[in-house]
């Protein structure tokens, strides 16, 4: 995929660019508990780029989707190459009007974690080699409240703005991201819930998250004052 999803250069030299007769040794050195582990991973791959790629928006090279997950109109949803979704997902977009066709877009590189909610009913962009940690909820809309008379559940959806997550993010464990744009390289808490926009290089924590760090390019981190 190109565009919003490209790789950075920079990302140092990982075991997908490997030599074969190196990845053959690492693999036979490995403990024999991970070998079966990685023989399972193999399946994954397999059926993810023979049988899932076919349904999917689009799913790049050497991606991986592991099952159990729960998904809804994957058409909508577009994989870069070398992605790893791991277990227990639930990957949902919506057209919740007939002019929006929902868009959820997962970079190059990206490792998205056990159990992550990505809900999106306009749009939701995750850059390259974005990590996420387990139990992330990322969406860019919230279910309708303002009717006390009509059940939650039955008020439709409204969105408050698209996502974005810029290359290199690291979202920490149990994190919400709604309807907001992070930058490239940030970091965000375990816990936080982040409902505003946090520029490139911002280590954000809390609920709701407030920016802790500046990590300037040239100078290095700089703490703000709370
Ligand atoms: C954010 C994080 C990376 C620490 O960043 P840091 O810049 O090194 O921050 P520090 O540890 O110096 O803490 C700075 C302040 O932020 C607070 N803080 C740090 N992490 C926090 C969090 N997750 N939630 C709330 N506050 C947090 C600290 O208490 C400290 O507050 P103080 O200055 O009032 O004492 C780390 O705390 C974190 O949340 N990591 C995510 C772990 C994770 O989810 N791992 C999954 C593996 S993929």
């Amino acid at each position: 995929m190109r565009g919003y999803a490209e790789s950075s250069p920079a990302v140092t030299r990982t075991i997908d660019n490997m030599p074969l007769i190196e990845k053959f040794w690492m693999f036979w050195a490995t403990p024999w508990l991970e070998k079966v582990q990685r023989v399972g991973e193999f399946y994954w791959l397999l059926k993810t780029q023979y049988y899932y790629r076919f349904f999917w928006g689009h799913i790049g090279k050497r991606s991986k989707i592991i099952q159990p997950m729960r998904l809804r109109n994957v058409h909508n949803i577009q994989v870069g190459v070398n992605v790893i979704i791991s277990r227990f997902a639930f990957l949902i977009t919506l057209q919740e009007s007939e002019t929006v066709v929902p868009q959820l877009t997962i970079g190059d590189g990206c490792r998205i974690g056990h159990m992550n909610h990505i809900a999106c009913i306009r749009e939701v962009r995750i850059g390259a080699n974005v990590l996420t940690a387990d139990r992330v909820f990322i969406s860019d809309h919230s279910h309708g409240f303002s009717d006390i008379n009509v059940p939650i559940l039955q008020q439709p959806l409204k969105s408050k703005g698209e996502v974005s997550i810029g290359e290199g993010t690291w979202i920490g464990e149990n994190a919400c991201v709604i309807s907001c744009h992070i930058g490239r390289n940030c970091v965000i808490g375990s816990n936080a819930v982040v409902l505003g926009d946090v520029p490139d290089y911002c280590v954000a924590v809390g609920a709701p998250a407030r920016i802790i760090r500046r990590m300037n390019p040239e100078s290095g981190p700089k703490t703000v004052n709370r």
